[in-house]
């Protein structure tokens, strides 16, 4: 522990010095100018102050302020060495923002005895603080487990919900890199961003409740099918929402408002411009390009110019304009995600 030791008397510092020396794990850091304290102050690290109070130029009092206004000496306990015994000046040396004192000539066994107690509160006091800083790193951890364990859940729910549609688990992924990009693009924060990556894959997830002859049906769907086929948004929202966590809260959010349109003629409510959910308008962006640009069992895959110029047809009709500027300014980005993500690549493949 390193004691700062500050008295114009050159046989009484010395003193101090050699009873910090006795002191176990103790170094003395020694001055006999106040001022010479200030100057080395940007750089001076110590654990507790002994300061005396009657000094020319600095008093002791007035050379604890100085110190004061340093952040990280702040709180460090000062004990103030007096010959003065009068109330006034002691009341200016515990407003300054010392904590005890020593009476002139120091006595010491005082010295000794009152510094032992000053080390056990620091030594307290940093166990606290390390303990402290324990604490905070646990809890770091621990909530990172959490996050990693949402993020699983919820690429194992997209899994799972590809292997009942024609679609791909690639599908999804991209679907959330596509949403994650066009989100920035927007301007939305980082941890949105990072939200709406994880939480978009799952916009179809209300398909597994979707009749097979409906859900794989190869041809043009009747009306009744299609009605059928529609609900896939209210389930899957009906599927999440009761969760607690935020993510899948926010997944549900998606899955209910993926197919809504800008002019207020999707479903399944019929909800109109920023009555729309931004991370539904987003995904609605993200997830019409991929599957426009993917081949799937019914058809060909289009051309990513194709897939653009449709999207930025529909700008203000079923888009959010605000979604489609931001997708084409992510359009690069979104490409270098695309090729990434490739089917080809993919392992888990629907099955049958
Ligand atoms: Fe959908
Ligand atoms: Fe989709």
């Amino acid at each position: 522990m390193r004691i700062l030791l500050v008295d114009d008397n050159q046989t009484n510092l010395v003193l101090l010095s050699k009873l910090v020396s006795k002191l176990p794990g103790c170094e003395a850091i020694s001055f006999l100018d106040p001022s010479e304290v200030l100057a080395a102050l940007p750089k001076l690290e110590y654990d507790i102050a002994v300061i005396d109070y009657q000094m020319p130029g600095y008093n002791g009092v007035e050379l604890l302020r100085e110190i004061e206004m340093f952040e990280r000496y702040r709180g460090k306990p000062v004990v103030m060495i007096t010959a003065d015994t009068d109330m006034a000046t002691r009341m200016a040396c515990l407003d300054a923002g010392s904590i005890d004192f020593l009476n002139k000539p120091v006595n010491p066994l005082e010295f000794r005895a009152r510094m032992r107690n000053l080390i056990a509160l620091v030594d307290a006091r940093n166990k606290l603080a390390d303990k402290a800083e324990w604490l905070r790193e646990e809890v770091d951890k621990a909530t990172s487990e959490i996050r990693e364990r949402e993020e699983e859940i919820i690429d194992r729910l997209s899994i799972a919900a590809s292997f009942k549609d024609a679609e791909t688990g690639l599908h999804t992924k991209r679907v959330g890199e596509y949403s994650q990009l066009i989100a920035r693009a927007l301007g939305l924060s980082v941890q949105e961003c990072s939200d709406i990556r994880l939480a978009a894959p799952m916009h179809d997830i209300g398909k597994v409740g979707i009749p097979d002859a409906v859900l794989l049906k190869k041809g043009k769907l009747t009306e009744q099918e299609f009605a059928a086929m529609q609900k896939h948004t209210l389930l899957g929202c009906d599927i999440l929402r009761e969760s607690k966590s935020s993510l899948l809260q926010l997944a549900a959010t998606i899955a209910a408002s993926h197919h809504e349109r800008w002019d207020g003629q999707g479903y399944p409510r019929r909800l109109a411009g920023d009555e729309i959910p931004i991370s539904g308008r987003i995904v609605a962006v993200a997830d019409n390009f991929d599957a426009l640009t993917t081949a799937r069992p019914y058809k060909e895959a289009w051309s990513v110019n194709q897939a653009v110029d449709h999207i930025r047809d529909r700008s203000g009709s079923q888009f959010d304009p605000d979604c489609v500027r931001a997708f084409e300014q992510a359009l690069p980005a979104i490409l270098a995600a695309r090729d990434a993500l490739q089917d080809g690549v993919q392992v888990l493949q629907m099955s049958a």
